[in-house]
């Protein structure tokens, strides 16, 4: 599409955002930022005309959303890099383009997976009790006994930008890595040298200590994590997400946590959030996050950056890198 010069954008933002990406999308679009509890009844009900609808992961935008959206709404822009909340099909189907916010995040995400895996082998959920509710009576060499990450081995499911760049990090800390992708990536990589291919998840969950799950969750891979897959682990395994919730079987991991069958679990996001399988709560060998992967503030700034240059592009009838439809 391409806007007369002058026009400006009319962006409906159904989401919560800071305040320097609320200053930056004012400063491009003429914004309307909704406090409604249910923003697309206010977007619908809602006498102006927009242009975009700006939301974030807790709206699904499936095929019924998006046929019921205005028929002004043009494009969609999702702050989020995972786009499994959006029905891409429908959306093309009604001619909408589709916004989202790659590889400004990817850094921020690459330090928490670190943050995960370290919380795990370090115990840290358990150490966070024990001082928080005064017990602690002090030193002592049986204490808490962790594991290091140095000269072991990482087994990353999805080598794209995110788990290229905690490979990375975690070369760094000493760590081998290993990783299964659709297909394997040329050797020595630019971010973090070679790497060992494994062809399934069945091979690498078999080889490595740390077990990240980086991949986007698509029909494929919901669910991977199951049962079956938990049993080729060994018990030291630590598994990580940093992905979504809903590639693991929450009851399958739930039970192998319990019997000691892996060693613990680093969980940043959950199936069914905020709602978390309550199961998780009283593990001790669980360190858990509420979904803060993205939540730095260079990230957050940078996904309002990329939305801003992908719609002024889209706007100006220009490419931009950042559109999926
Ligand atoms: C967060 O999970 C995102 O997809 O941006």
């Amino acid at each position: 599409m391409t806007q007369e010069p002058g026009d400006r954008l009319a962006v409906f933002v159904a989401v919560e955002l800071i305040e320097p990406v609320r200053r930056e999308l004012e400063a491009a679009f003429d914004v309307v930022f909704s406090s409604d509890p249910e923003p697309l009844r206010a977007l619908r009900e809602s006498d102006r005309d927009f242009d975009v609808l700006l939301f974030a992961l807790e709206t699904s935008m499936d095929a019924r959303t998006i046929e019921s959206l205005p028929p002004g709404i043009r494009a969609l822009a999702t702050y989020s890099v995972g786009t499994d909340h959006i029905d891409l099909e429908a959306a093309r189907r009604r001619g909408l383009a589709v916004f989202h916010t790659p590889g400004v995040l990817a850094d921020s995400v690459a330090e928490n997976a670190i943050f995960l895996m370290l919380g795990v082998a370090r115990r840290a959920t358990e150490s966070i009790d024990l001082i928080r509710s005064r017990a602690w009576s002090g030193w002592s060499p049986t204490q808490l006994v962790g594991l290091q990450l140095s000269g072991r081995r990482l087994g990353i499911l999805g080598m794209g930008d995110i788990g290229s760049r905690v490979a990375h990090r975690a070369r760094a800390l000493g760590m081998t890595i290993f990783y299964s992708n659709r297909r394997p990536l040329p050797p020595d990589h630019a971010l973090f040298g070679t790497a060992q291919f494994c062809a399934t998840a069945e091979e690498l969950i078999a080889d490595v200590d740390v077990f990240l799950l980086a991949c986007p969750s698509t029909g494929e891979t919901r669910g991977i994590v199951d049962a079956s897959l938990l049993s080729r682990a060994r018990s030291d395994l630590i598994l990580v997400n940093i992905a979504r919730g809903d590639l693991v079987v929450d009851a399958a991991l739930i039970d192998a946590l319990r019997a000691g069958r892996i060693r613990g679990a680093g969980l940043d996001v959950f199936a069914g959030e905020p709602d978390l399988d309550p199961g998780y709560f009283d593990l001790p060998n669980v360190f858990m996050l509420p979904h803060i992967g993205s939540s730095t503030l260079e990230a957050r700034l940078g996904m309002g950056r990329i939305l801003i240059e992908g719609l002024d592009a889209w706007a100006s009838g220009k490419t931009a890198p950042n559109r999926l439809v």
